[in-house]
């Protein structure tokens, strides 16, 4: 299953303000940047129980019928007649494992906490930031504490007439990491071996 992430931050880094509020971001999504053409790729998403409370302030449910997976440690509130929501709990691998048995082959994942964990446990392959030239200070971050680094490839940046700026990237998978360790390996036996033969020629 891939996993994508689709989302919007201030120049500064944040999803929204302490209390919840994007008001920064341009209204109805602002100038089109591929959010129709990304959502039309998705067959579910899975978002944080706070973003899904955002949500449902909104005038319309955004989703349609696609799948809506709410991660909660607790009951949900009523989701809109026509919402196709199940509420999901656990470690992030266990989650995505259940929906690749139902048959899930292109995930969105939203919600600053939730897309984090997805990171950590190394569950995301696609990043797209779109940035909007603010800067707010304070709010919820995108991203936080990292045990380790999380390498990153740049596909595209893409700038938009209104002042979006959209950057894409590949998230290093563990077979990657694994493919460069092993490479990192023969490389160091590379050198000890030269250092033998070195050795051996100074003998
Ligand atoms: N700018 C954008 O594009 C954008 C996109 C999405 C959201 N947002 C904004 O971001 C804010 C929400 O982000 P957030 O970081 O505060 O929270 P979030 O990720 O939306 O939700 C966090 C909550 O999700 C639940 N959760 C996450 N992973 C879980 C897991 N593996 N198992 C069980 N429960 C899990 C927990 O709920 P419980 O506490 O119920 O257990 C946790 O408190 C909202 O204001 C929203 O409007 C902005």
């Amino acid at each position: 299953m891939k996993v994508f992430v689709f989302v919007g931050t201030s120049l500064d880094g944040f999803i929204a303000r302490v209390n919840g509020a994007f008001d920064f971001l341009p209204p109805g999504g602002g100038e089109p940047h591929g959010y129709d053409e990304f959502m039309a790729t998705v067959d579910a998403l899975v978002i944080g129980r706070k973003t899904f409370e955002t949500v449902l302030s909104f005038d319309a449910w955004p989703y349609g019928d696609t799948p809506v997976f709410v991660l909660s440690t607790r009951p949900l509130a009523s989701a809109p007649v026509g919402a196709v929501v199940e509420r999901l709990s656990g470690a992030p691998a266990r989650i995505a494992a259940k929906l690749t048995a139902l048959g899930i082959r292109h995930a969105y994942v939203d919600g600053g906490i939730t897309i984090q964990r997805f990171l950590q446990a190394g569950l995301i392959q696609r990043l797209i930031i779109t940035r909007v030239p603010v800067l707010i200070g304070t709010g919820i971050p995108l991203f936080g504490q990292v045990r380790r680094d999380i390498a990153l490839k740049h596909v595209a940046t893409r700038q938009y007439a209104s002042g979006l700026v959209q950057s894409e990237y590949l998230v290093a998978t563990k077979s990657l990491r694994g493919m460069r360790t092993k490479a990192d390996g023969t490389k160091r036996k590379e050198a000890a071996r030269k250092r033998r033969v070195a050795a051996a020629g100074r003998g």
